[in-house]
């Protein structure tokens, strides 16, 4: 492009509008499901994570070496109770250090796995979890000083549930009617290797192909007409659209951090890296003739739905709700911005409030348990700028406003990432239940190794 020679710096720079798309999926694999943590039957812990190296067959005839908590590629499903304590020892057996995070959850910063809480490769640890807040899809994840990026994109993360502690009328069945959905995307080199050396991107490292759980070209056999998907972004840097391909509505039913106001109807939903959506699809009166997938924005196909259910089957009843008052209140909505934060920047020069990250740095303090009410604002550079996903450790918070509108009803609900356009200002009302030391940072995960975060210190 004419001009652009002198602006040394900017190639690879991700214009969000023009991202790579992604491969069409062949539909030929059944998508695998990770499998449940089992509880030991051990004085010491009740569940064990590992960190470890392996390989994973994604392309005929090919290993690739991969990253995985306790297997070959990602990591199984922890489950946990609302209210429940679990001591869970985290072991570290790849060939650097790593940490062990749990995107979401409200422990205190000693338990949080930030990047000051590093593992040596061969070391473990046993870790207090307390289950503190509503019933939630959470995730966990590595987060080492400038090797998150890494080692999320060679496989590590997992999913975290926080559950009711009584029996909910949503489908829950795991992996029959409840179903995680790990959407990433990922860039092989010629040799079909995550060499994420040779192919990372300082503003965002962007795939072509789509994994869904760590399956290439998968499909779901659906065996029950009411589904629910619990849907993660795990991808370093896309932005995802997810839609089905016939056109039918949705329900979304939790954000972030558990349940929201009430069920919503939607026909796509945006989600930014780390963000969780369960939705609700009924495929009841979807006849299996017609095909039906979850696409992306562009209608790349990233799941295709075998409907495999007995026609029938009872229909059931769809889940309702409402909520009697309002999610944010009127004092809450006239409370001062107390923080601000503001987000600037591209590839390796991204900042937060104009600093990179500095781990003997506090940037900010908040006292435990009192409401402060947080500015985001995404400051756009000369190249327009680009979304940035704004997450919290320690908090699960409440969006206030939009460039002072509410937000839609699909974000009325406890979050702990928010997707942050260009130029746009967002208010959150950010409570920390514990103490401690806690990241704040953008969750495209070049630019959080980039430095593009802060430490809050809760008091
Ligand atoms: Cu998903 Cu700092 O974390
Ligand atoms: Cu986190
Ligand atoms: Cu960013």
């Amino acid at each position: 492009m004419e001009g652009m020679d002198g602006m040394n710096g900017m190639e690879g720079h991700m214009d969000h509008d023009n991202v790579t798309p992604l491969q069409a999926s062949e539909g030929i694999q059944e998508l695998a499901i990770p499998p449940l943590l089992k509880r030991e039957e051990n004085a010491e812990f009740d569940y064990e994570v590992i960190a470890q190296e392996g390989t994973t067959p994604f392309f005929e005839g090919v290993s690739t070496q991969t990253f995985g908590y306790n297997g070959d590629l990602l990591g199984p499903t922890l489950r946990l109770k609302e209210g429940e304590t679990v001591r869970v020892k985290v072991r570290n057996e790849l060939n650097e250090p790593t940490t062990f995070h749990w995107h979401g959850l409200e422990v205190p910063g000693s338990a949080d796995g930030g990047p000051s809480d590093e593992i040596q490769p061969g070391e473990s640890k046993v870790v207090t979890l307390k289950a503190d807040q509503p019933a939630a899809t959470l995730w966990y994840h590595p987060h080492p000083h400038e090797l998150t990026a890494k080692q999320v994109f060679k496989g590590l993360a997992g999913m975290l549930y926080v559950e009711e502690a009584d029996a909910s009328e949503l489908p829950d069945e795991y992996g029959v009617d409840d179903i995680p959905l790990i959407f990433q995307d990922r860039l092989f080199n010629d040799k079909r290797q995550l060499d994420y050396e040779e192919l990372m991107n300082n503003d965002g490292t962007v795939g072509d192909v789509s994994l869904v759980n760590g399956t290439l070209n998968p499909k779901l056999t659906v065996e029950k007409p009411q589904m629910r998907f619990r849907v993660l972004n795990g991808a370093n840097a896309r932005n995802y659209t997810l839609r089905l391909s016939n056109g039918a509505k949705f329900k979304q039913i939790a954000s972030d951090g558990g349940m929201l106001d009430e069920p919503v109807e939607m026909e796509e939903i945006t989600l930014s890296a780390s963000e969780r959506a369960e939705i609700l699809v009924d495929f009841s009166g979807m006849d299996g003739d017609e095909p039906v997938s979850i696409v992306d924005g562009d209608g790349t196909v990233l799941l295709p739905f075998d409907l495999a259910f007995d026609p029938e089957s009872a229909e059931a009843e769809p889940s309702s709700w409402e909520s009697g008052e309002p999610f944010v209140t009127e004092e809450e909505k006239a409370m001062p911005v107390s923080k601000k934060i503001e987000l600037f920047g591209m590839m390796e020069m991204v900042t937060i409030n104009g600093k990179k990250f500095d781990p003997d740095r506090i940037d900010l303090r908040q006292e435990k348990g009192v409401p402060e009410v947080w500015e985001v604002y995404n400051k756009p550079d000369m190249m327009g700028g680009m979304i940035h996903p704004f997450h919290i450790h320690g908090t699960q918070f409440k969006i206030i406003s939009r460039d002072g509108k509410e937000p839609a009803p699909n974000e009325r609900g406890l979050k702990d990432s928010v997707l942050v356009e260009p130029g746009e200002r967002v208010k959150l009302l950010v409570t920390f239940p514990e103490e401690g030391v806690y990241m704040y940072h953008c969750h495209i995960l070049e630019h959080e190794d980039n430095g593009m975060m802060g430490q809050v210190e809760v008091y």
